[in-house]
């Protein structure tokens, strides 16, 4: 007889609107899937995706990081007492604004996950969309990592890359990205959920079922690049 999936316990931390924390529970919702949210913890009471993770009936915790002021030990010790009163094993930050302490990644490390909008390692820290459009790069994107102390460090599990167009706004590319976001999250976490990511130094090597092949923006076939043409 087959036995059933033991789902690993998995805490999404939010800051605010959620769509990624929502990608997670709508992937989630498939009892196949390795990974159960069994908590959605927020470091502000007014994040609209606690609204969206009620509503699908996900426990949820606030734990004000306003409140703790500059005692940021004090906070995270908050936060894992709720992470550890939900028996969680895994922690997915979505869209957390918060820099975490080395305390609190090195207790939770390789179960420790992130989501960041663009290519780690470039364009780490905030505005990446913006920072991206400025430095003229054809190709941005997203990345799913493992966390580790610096700012968006940490061993990449998955990164998907986006076109940068020609007239692209920071939010026409920001709604691309994000769309990667949320096939690229549920993807990652569930092979960290299934005990399929192996680390090898710096790098994570992913058993099975990898997306194979390369993306490249422009085409290779795209006119702009063949050697026959008048060239730059
Ligand atoms: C997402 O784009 C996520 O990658 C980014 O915040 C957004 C949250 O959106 N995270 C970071 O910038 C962390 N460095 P969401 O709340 O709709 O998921």
């Amino acid at each position: 007889m087959p036995q059933p999936l033991r789902r690993v316990r998995t805490a999404v931390l939010i800051s605010g609107r959620g769509s990624n924390m929502a990608a997670l529970l709508e992937a989630a919702a498939d009892p196949a899937y390795p990974a159960e949210i069994a908590l959605v913890l927020s470091n502000r009471e007014d994040a609209a995706g606690l609204e969206r993770a009620r509503a699908a009936g996900v426990p949820t915790a606030v734990v004000e990081s306003r409140v703790f002021r500059r005692d940021r030990d004090a906070f995270e010790r908050a936060m894992e007492a709720e992470l550890h009163g939900h028996g969680i094993e895994l922690v997915a930050l979505a869209g957390f604004m918060r820099v975490l302490t080395e305390g609190f990644v090195t207790r939770w490390q390789d179960r420790l996950v992130n989501i960041h909008p663009s290519l780690l390692p470039a364009f780490p820290g905030l505005d990446t969309h913006a920072r991206a459009l400025a430095a003229g790069v054809k190709l941005h994107g997203c990345t799913v990592h493992l966390v580790r102390p610096g700012v968006d460090d940490g061993p990449i599990l998955a990164q998907a890359a986006v076109p940068v167009l020609d007239g692209d706004t920071e939010s026409e590319l920001a709604a691309r990205v994000l769309a990667q976001e949320h096939r690229l999250y549920p993807a990652a976490l569930a092979w960290l959920a299934s005990g399929r990511v192996r680390l090898e130094g710096a790098a994570t090597r992913i058993a099975a079922d990898q997306a194979a092949g390369a993306l490249a923006n422009p085409l290779p076939g795209h006119a702009a690049l063949r050697t026959s043409g008048a060239g730059l």
